[in-house]
């Protein structure tokens, strides 16, 4: 088999599945994008279509380049046929290591004998993941960064087993669609993860002992650090539950620093995640996010 990857397959069409499909189709590949529920694949299909629609009404790309990228995806509930033939497979399941195990199980009796199988986790251990579905040799962690198709930075983790090989193709495949990548050793909450939610769990800290409102506490970073986005507006778009789970796995493997906030535990029970489910920090609306105070 040759080196560069042509066809991958993404498991899972969540926020982050949808976005490395989408990136990927538009650099070229033929994405298989499984996900177990018809209508998260539906409303994935749909944010692929407007997202792709909105670079052709700016100029940036023509209505043949959006076709073509839409015509790459097969977007189905069927795991067969989303990994028809993949070479690379990225797993964007929630973050429960026996779910990543069972998934990447499953399709692996189907997988070409070079195939690698990567998972999107945010934080959980790669050499478990490996060791679960016996191939740590071919296991890595490829961390993509919301939203996917515009963060340049991919996260390449290598478990105590991955291969020399495996990490060389991801940086290949890193090139082929346009990231930068880093390679990181499997620690909790790798280079990015680590620092980036304890930033977010510092403002809801200050949030619950009334340091400043929801947009003062947001306004600090974006004007005097020139983040893009203040911490609590990062935090809806990278959803509440997906931070909760990341604090929670680093609590447990690094200490006490990283306890969540009872307020986001307390949001999450409410539903309220952030942009996906319209409510969270901010109220999503169609003109933009409203801080919540
Ligand atoms: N797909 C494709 N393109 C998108 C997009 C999407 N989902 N969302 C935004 N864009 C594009 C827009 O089309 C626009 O492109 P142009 O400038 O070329 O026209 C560009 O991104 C900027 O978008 P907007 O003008 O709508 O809005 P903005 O200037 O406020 O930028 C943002 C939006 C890119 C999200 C910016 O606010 C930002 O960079 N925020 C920080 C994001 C961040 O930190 N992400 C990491 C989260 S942590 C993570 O993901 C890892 C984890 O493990 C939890």
């Amino acid at each position: 088999m040759s080196d560069s990857i042509e066809r991958i397959a993404v498991l899972g069409a969540g926020t982050m599945g949808r976005g490395i499909a989408q990136l990927c189709a538009e650099r070229g590949l033929s994405v298989g994008l499984y996900d177990v529920s018809p209508e998260v694949l539906q409303s994935a299909q749909s944010a692929v279509r407007a997202q792709l629609e909105r670079a052709v009404q700016k100029g940036k790309s023509s209505a043949e380049q959006r076709d073509a990228a839409l015509a790459r995806i097969n977007a189905t509930t069927e795991l067969p046929s989303a990994c028809r033939d993949a070479q690379l497979f990225i797993e964007a399941v929630p973050e429960r290591m026996e779910l990543k195990i069972a998934l990447l199980d499953a399709v692996k009796a189907g997988a070409p004998p070079a195939a690698l199988f990567a998972s999107n986790t945010s934080s959980l251990s790669i050499t478990e993941l490996g060791r679960g579905i016996r191939e740590p040799a071919r296991t890595v962690g490829l961390h993509f960064f919301n939203p996917p198709p515009v963060m340049p930075l991919l996260e390449i983790v290598r478990g105590l087993g991955t291969s020399p090989e495996a990490i060389e193709r991801c940086l290949a495949f890193a090139r082929q669609i346009g990231k930068e990548p880093i390679v990181v050793n499997d620690v909790p909450g790798f280079a990015s993860s680590r620092l980036g939610v304890a930033l977010g769990a510092e403002a809801i800290r200050m949030l619950e002992a009334k340091v400043a409102s929801v947009a003062d506490i947001d306004r600090a970073m974006e004007l005097g650090y020139r983040h893009p986005m203040g911490p609590l507006k990062l935090t809806d778009l990278v959803g509440l539950d997906v931070r909760l789970a990341i604090l929670e796995h680093l609590q447990r493997e690094i200490g006490e620093q990283f306890r969540p906030p009872p307020l986001l535990r307390q949001m999450v029970r409410a539903g309220r995640l952030g942009k996906k489910t319209g409510l969270g920090f901010y109220r999503w609306t169609d003109d933009g996010p409203v801080a919540v105070e």
